[in-house]
C-alpha cells in the first residue's frame, strides 16, 4: 500500500484482532491490533485509557493503508482522550474528574463543580471565592445588547436568542478571537462567559413575557442570582426559596458535563478552527437544542401533557413509540451511551419527589410519567433495546415546580452545561489539537463533462 493515501480498489478480506491478553495493565501500550487487507497484516496501537477502557489507535490508518473507517453518528469513534468525565454506559456510571455524581449532586454547589471541571481539582475556601467574585464581576451584560432583545419576535424560542446572544458577546469583546492571548485573557473571558449566560438567559425570558429586565444582584450566589434575574419585578420584593435554589443547583450539576455528546463535540470542533469559545458555545447552544438531545426536556413535558390531554391512554402512547410508521418517539427515553440506566435520571426521579412534596405541588403529568415508565419497562420492545428513561425525563417535572417555563426548559440545561462546554474547549486547546476534519466515503457520479445548457435533454 502506499503512503500516499490512494485507496486501493479492492478488499479481499479484512479481519481485526488484538495481539496480547485483554486486561488491563500498565504496559497496555504494548498492545497491538492487527488488520488484515488484501491479504496484507498491518498493526495499529491499543490504547487503554485509566479506567480500563480500549481504543484501536487509527491516526496512521490512511497513511498506511489507504482506507479510512467510515462510522454514521461516530456511535464507536473516538474523537479525543480526555481527562475530564468518565461514563461507563453498561454499568450507569459517571464521574466527573473522578468524583461519583450522585456525591457531587448531593454535596456540591454547582460553581464548584464549574471550578472543578475547568481546572481537574475542587477548589479550597479562597480558590472558592476568589472564582465565585471573579464570575460576578463580570454578570451585567453591556446595554447595547437590550437594544438586540428588543427586534427579536415576542415569541421567539429563548434558546434561538440565547445562541444568538453568546455569538454576540465576541463582537462587544473582540480581544476574544485571538486564539494565541496570553491565558489571563483566555481566563477572563471564561469567567464572562459563566457570569453572563444565566443573564442573558434571564433576559431572554422575562422579553418574552414583555417584562422589564431585572438586573444581576451581585450578593446574592450564582443559583439565586439566577432565580432573581427571572422572577423578580420591579414592584415587589422577592425572596428566592431555598428548596428551589437547591433543586436547581443539582439540576445545574447534573448537566454539567457529559464527556463527546453532540453539543460538546460540537463544541470542540467549531473551537479546533480557533474560532473564539463565544462562537464555540453558540454552537453547542444550537446543537443543545435539538430534540434528540437537550431539547427532550421540552418534548417530555409536552408529551405527558398531550397524553393527559388526550384522555391518559399510556398503552395507546407507548404502541405508537413502537410502529416504525409512527413518527412518534417516547421522549426522554433511549440514550446512546447508557444501556443500563442513566444515573442522573435516578437521581432526578427521587429529587422530583422529593421537591414536589416540600414545595406541596401536586403535578398530575408525575403520576402518568411514572406509569408510562412502568409499562415501557415491562415491554420488550424497550426492555430488548436498552431504552431506559434519560436526564430528561423528570428534569422538566421539577422545572415546572419550580416555576421555569417549558421554553425554557432547555436553557436550564445550556447553563448547566457550560461549564463542561467551556472545561472540553479548554482541554482541545491546551492540548493544541488538529483541526477537526472527518472523511467521507464519496458515491455520487464519478467524472463527467460539462454539457451546455441547449444541448441537455
Ligand atoms: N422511543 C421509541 N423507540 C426508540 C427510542 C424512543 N425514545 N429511542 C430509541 N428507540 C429505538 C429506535 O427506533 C431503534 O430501534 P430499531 O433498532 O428497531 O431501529 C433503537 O431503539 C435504537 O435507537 P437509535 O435511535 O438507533 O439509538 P441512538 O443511539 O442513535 O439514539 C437517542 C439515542 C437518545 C437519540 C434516542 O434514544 C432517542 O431519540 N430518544 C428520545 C429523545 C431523547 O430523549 N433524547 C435525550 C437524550 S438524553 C439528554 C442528552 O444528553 O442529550
Amino acid at each position: 500500500m502506499n503512503g500516499h493515501g490512494t485507496a486501493p480498489r479492492t478488499a479481499l478480506r479484512v479481519t481485526l484482532r488484538t495481539l496480547s491478553d485483554d486486561t488491563f495493565t500498565s504496559t497496555a501500550m504494548s498492545e497491538k491490533a492487527t488488520i488484515i487487507l488484501d491479504g496484507k497484516s498491518y498493526e495499529f496501537p491499543v490504547i487503554t485509557g485509566s479506567e480500563g477502557e480500549k481504543a484501536i489507535d487509527i491516526s496512521k490508518l490512511r497513511d498506511d493503508t489507504g482506507y479510512i473507517t467510515l462510522d454514521f453518528g461516530y456511535k464507536n469513534t473516538g474523537a479525543t482522550k480526555s481527562a475530564i468525565t468518565f461514563l461507563d454506559g453498561e454499568e450507569g456510571i459517571l464521574h466527573y474528574r473522578g468524583y461519583p455524581i450522585e456525591q457531587l449532586a448531593e454535596k456540591a454547589s454547582f460553581l464548584e463543580v464549574a471550578y472543578l471541571l475547568l481546572f481537574g481539582d475542587l477548589p479550597n475556601k479562597k480558590q472558592l471565592d476568589e472564582f465565585e467574585g471573579n464570575i460576578r464581576y463580570h454578570s451585567l451584560v453591556h446595554e447595547d445588547m437590550k437594544r438586540f432583545f428588543e427586534h427579536f419576535p415576542s415569541n421567539a424560542h429563548p434558546m434561538g436568542i440565547l445562541s444568538a446572544m453568546v455569538n454576540s458577546l465576541s463582537t462587544f469583546y473582540p480581544k476574544s478571537q485571538d486564539p494565541h492571548r496570553p491565558q489571563a485573557l483566555v481566563l477572563r473571558t471564561i469567567y464572562r462567559l459563566i457570569a453572563k449566560m444565566p443573564t442573558l438567559a434571564a433576559i431572554s425570558y422575562k422579553n418574552n413575557l414583555g417584562h422589564p429586565y431585572m438586573y444581576p444582584v451581585n450578593k446574592l450566589g450564582y443559583v439565586e442570582n439566577f432565580l432573581h434575574m427571572m422572577f423578580a419585578l420591579p414592584t415587589e420584593e422577592y425572596k428566592v426559596d431555598p428548596v428551589v435554589s437547591s433543586a436547581l443547583n443539582t439540576l445545574l450539576i447534573l448537566h454539567a458535563d457529559h464527556e463527546q455528546n453532540c453539543s460538546t463535540s460540537t463544541v470542540r470542533i467549531v473551537g479546533s478552527s480557533q474560532s473564539n469559545l463565544y462562537s464555540a458555545v453558540s454552537a453547542g447552544i444550537a446543537a443543545l437544542w435539538g430534540p434528540l438531545h437537550g431539547g427532550a426536556n421540552q418534548e417530555v413535558i409536552e408529551m405527558l401533557e398531550t397524553i393527559r390531554n388526550d384522555g391518559g391512554d399510556i398503552q395507546k402512547w407507548v404502541d405508537k413509540a413502537k410502529d416504525k410508521n409512527d413518527p412518534f418517539r417516547l421522549f426522554g427515553f433511549g440514550h446512546r451511551v447508557y444501556k443500563n440506566f442513566d444515573p442522573r435520571a435516578r437521581i432526578i426521579k427521587k429529587a422530583c419527589d422529593d421537591v414536589l412534596k416540600k414545595m406541596g405541588v401536586n403535578d398530575p403529568v408525575l403520576d402518568i410519567a411514572k406509569q408510562l415508565e412502568e409499562i415501557a419497562l415491562k415491554d420488550d420492545y424497550f426492555v430488548s433495546r436498552k431504552l431506559y428513561p434519560n436526564v430528561d425525563f423528570y428534569s422538566g417535572i421539577i422545572y415546572r415546580a419550580i416555576g421555569i417555563p417549558t421554553r425554557m426548559f432547555t436553557v436550564m440545561f445550556a447553563l448547566g452545561r457550560l461549564p463542561g462546554w467551556i472545561a472540553q474547549w479548554k482541554e482541545m486547546v491546551d492540548n493544541k489539537e488538529p483541526i477537526g476534519r472527518p472523511r467521507q466515503i464519496y458515491t455520487g457520479a464519478t467524472k463527467r463533462d460539462y454539457v451546455a445548457l441547449k444541448d441537455r435533454s
